[in-house]
């Protein structure tokens, strides 16, 4: 085992009684450490080498195998299996490995391969033990489920789950075959169809583990479910095999389709549905499962969706990476950059989004002080915290523990203490500079000045400024507790430690940190707008609006364009698409001024494009005959995709990859698309451009083509692209 881990295993384990006895003989692998205890229990320690994070590659799998075999040869009197790493057990199976694979029979090879380790694991002739703290997720939990038993750590930090669908994919290495005999079908299909984490005390409460213990009694609880096997009530088991009979089977899998499709079509994510598939004609033949198990898991993994969706879990770890330099930077040189641990967060301005950014910063542990000029704005951005903490923490002294860090500063005193500033007042110039003149000599030498705001140039705003180069944007979206995304604007003059800072510093506060240049609308709004615009569009010509929200989802998008102008409020995006208009040329629909002049702002008045019955819309329905036209979704999509393309080309993000993170993050774009750019390349631009030349003769110049389509557009006469 390596220094590190030694390390964090005596941390991690410094309070239990009592400590397990000696070890008498040891072997050291690369990635597992074997011991031999005096009482003649055998400790498999997991330690992946060179990587901060246990994830079971091909590698660790092989060792694990060889591992295995060595303590079939000479069978202790149990196996303890734990990590040494102090993040958690096992965070599932390594991602990198997920393709692209020649064909699906190769993913299935390697998929059985993996689950004959594990089933060489079920096999062997002694009590097996989990002992699992932190992550134990997906492959980890699967090998979890190989044991015989299994005990947790009683910790807010201890996550189960085997969340595999968000991938595209259902469990492969034994797990969809395991849980539903281990817990009852109900509640593992319940767990693998929606893919969520559980707790160490609702794991044991479903039986997905035997115990959730405190740290104290860990591994004393491994040690006594070694000497002594807990057994399941036979009541529980009878029940538990009854919900997995043929005959009960069919009706249960009937009702687990229709609540799935209700969150997501087959066409778009196929997995939840194969899951079902399979354990309904299984499930009464584990062998058979197993094998049907991996043949599914291949057939998934080697398709477009789950391609797609992994692409995105890369994508997301591509922007977590942007805030990681930073952090490493100011460790070198602390004084020239902001220090790693933001300790104090200043807001000014405590509307929609300053109110909610300060809540944000305060539940993710910060000091914050908030100012606003208005007694009752303050009043408000408490009680919408409390509702946030309430709702994020369950235990009382955790909520009370977010209001004492979250401090109403109406004079503005936290200025001179903040490490950060944000700055979220009126979207008005002449405000934003006043108060910039009057804060700067009171920063912190250090501190990180930033604005949301989503229209002004960063280049103007810090004209004021004496150090011009330490203003940076920091864009984020409403509702800023659910939008994960925050644009990093950088200003012409903005210093690229001042970028790198603000990067590190979204990544604190566990959002996602993109990029982009100081311009019009940034990346999302620019590119969302056109989309919304032509939604107003349709709508004005006559189409209802349930008809262009069905085109939109239909495409995958998680709610329609009309629909979601509803929820951002019908003035914001007026005042955005005016913006957009003076700056870009966007054409800003009348029918969309003439609703905010009637009052009707969307879902916050009661009113907008639907009405609102307790802050639900009222959607009509067409009539029988209503029949609408062939082009909605390529309407709404292509000039989106358009706005993408000419992004890419004036280079507002690094690159195509970053734009379609930035897309699927900040607008929630078709994730199964694997983002808009992607989208592109994957249908071939050619066929896309050519349709884009019939709009452009059907409905005009908004459909002209932009120069920043991929080279393909070339290939495409009479559509007016060139290549960039
Ligand atoms: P808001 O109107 O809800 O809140 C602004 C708050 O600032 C008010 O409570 C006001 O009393 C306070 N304020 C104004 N001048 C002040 C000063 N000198 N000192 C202290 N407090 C002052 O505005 P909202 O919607 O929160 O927008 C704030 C900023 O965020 C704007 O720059 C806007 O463009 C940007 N933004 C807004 C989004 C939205 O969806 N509302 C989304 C992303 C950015």
């Amino acid at each position: 085992m390596s220094t590190n881990s030694s390390a964090g295993q005596k941390n991690r384990t410094n309070n239990q009684d009592p400590a397990p006895a000696e070890a008498s003989i040891q072997t050291q692998g690369k990635h597992w450490r074997y011991e031999l205890d005096d009482e003649g229990i055998a400790w498999l320690h997991f330690d992946k080498a060179n990587s901060a994070t246990n994830v079971l590659s091909a590698a660790v799998l092989e060792e694990l195998d060889a591992q295995l075999a060595l303590i079939e040869n000479k069978l202790p009197r149990g196996l303890i299996i734990l990590s040494d790493k102090q993040n958690g057990f096992i965070a599932g199976a390594d991602i990198k490995e997920f393709g692209p694979f020649a064909d699906s029979s190769e993913a299935t090879g390697l998929i059985r391969g993996g689950q004959l380790v594990f089933e060489h694991l079920a096999q062997l002739q002694c009590p097996t033990v989990s002992m699992i703290h932190g992550f134990c997720l997906g492959g980890g939990m699967e090998l979890a489920l190989a044991c015989s038993h299994r005990v947790a750590l009683d910790d807010p930090r201890t996550r189960l789950g085997l969340p595999e669908v968000k991938l595209g994919i259902h469990p492969g290495f034994g797990g969809s075959t395991r849980l539903p005999h281990l817990v009852g079908a109900p509640a593992a299909m319940d767990l693998m169809l929606s893919g969520r984490t559980i707790s160490a005390r609702a794991a044991q409460r479903i039986g997905m583990i035997d115990a959730a213990v405190p740290e104290r009694q860990l591994k004393r609880a491994a040690i006594m479910m070694v000497k002594k096997p807990p057994t399941v009530a036979p009541g529980k088991r009878r029940w538990r095999a009854l919900t997995n009979n043929f005959l009960v089977r069919p009706v249960l899998a009937a009702m687990m389709r229709r609540q799935v499709s209700k969150r997501a079509p087959a066409s778009h994510y196929p997995a939840p549905y194969a899951l079902i598939d399979l354990w309904a004609t299984h499930a009464g033949n584990p062998p058979k499962m197993l094998a049907e198990e991996a043949a599914s898991v291949a057939r998934l993994v080697t398709g477009a969706t789950a391609q797609n969706l992994i692409r995105v879990f890369f994508l997301q770890e591509q922007l977590k990476s942007q805030g990681k330099s930073a952090s490493k930077k100011s460790n070198r040189n602390r004084s020239k950059t902001m220090p790693l641990e933001t300790q104090h967060v200043h807001v000014i301005g405590g509307g929609v989004m300053g109110g909610d950014i300060a809540a944000w910063c305060a539940l993710q542990g910060f000091q914050v002080t908030v100012q606003d000029q208005r007694h009752e704005a303050l009043a408000q951005v408490l009680k919408r915290a409390s509702v946030l903490f309430k709702k994020r923490f369950k235990k009382t002294y955790l909520v009370q523990a977010a209001m004492d860090r979250l401090q109403p500063d109406r004079d503005g005193l936290g200025v001179e203490r903040a490490d950060v500033i944000i700055e979220a007042i009126f979207e008005n110039i002449e405000a934003k500079q006043s108060l910039y003149r009057e804060l700067e000599p009171r920063m912190k030498k250090d501190a990180l000045l930033a604005t949301n705001t989503s229209s002004i140039p960063i280049e103007t705003l810090s004209e004021v400024l004496k150090r011009p180069e330490r203003l940076v944007g920091l864009h984020f979206f409403n509702p800023v507790a659910k939008m994960q995304l925050v644009e990093i604007v950088r200003g012409s003059g903005t210093d690229d430690k001042v970028v790198k800072q603000a990067a590190a510093f979204t990544r604190q506060i566990d959002r996602l940190p993109l990029t982009v240049k100081s311009s019009p609308g940034f990346l999302v709004n620019r590119v969302l707008m056109p989309y919304l615009m032509e939604a107003v569009l349709l709508e004005a010509e006559g189409v209802p609006g349930v008809v262009i929200d069905k085109a939109a989802t239909g495409f995958g998008m998680p709610m329609g364009p009309i629909e979601l102008a509803d929820t951002v409020g019908l003035d914001i995006c007026l005042s955005v698409a005016e913006i957009l208009g003076e700056q870009l040329g966007l054409a800003v629909p009348e029918r969309l001024r003439q609703l905010v002049n009637e009052g009707r702002l969307g879902r916050k008045s009661g009113q907008g494009f639907y009405h609102y019955k307790d802050g639900k819309a009222l959607k009509e329905k067409p009539g029988r005959d209503y029949k609408a036209p062939d082009d909605v979704e390529d309407r709404l999509i292509l000039r989106l995709l358009n706005e993408a393309a000419a992004c890419l080309r004036e280079g507002i993000v690094e690159g195509a990859d970053l734009l379609d993170a930035g897309i699927i993050f900040g607008t929630g774009f078709a994730p199964f698309r694997g983002g808009p750019m992607h989208y592109v390349e994957e249908s071939g631009s050619a066929p896309l451009l050519g349709r884009m030349g019939v709009l452009k003769q059907r409905h005009g110049e908004r459909f002209e083509v932009d120069v920043g389509w991929p080279v393909e557009a070339e290939k495409v006469p009479g559509t007016g692209a060139t290549t960039n």
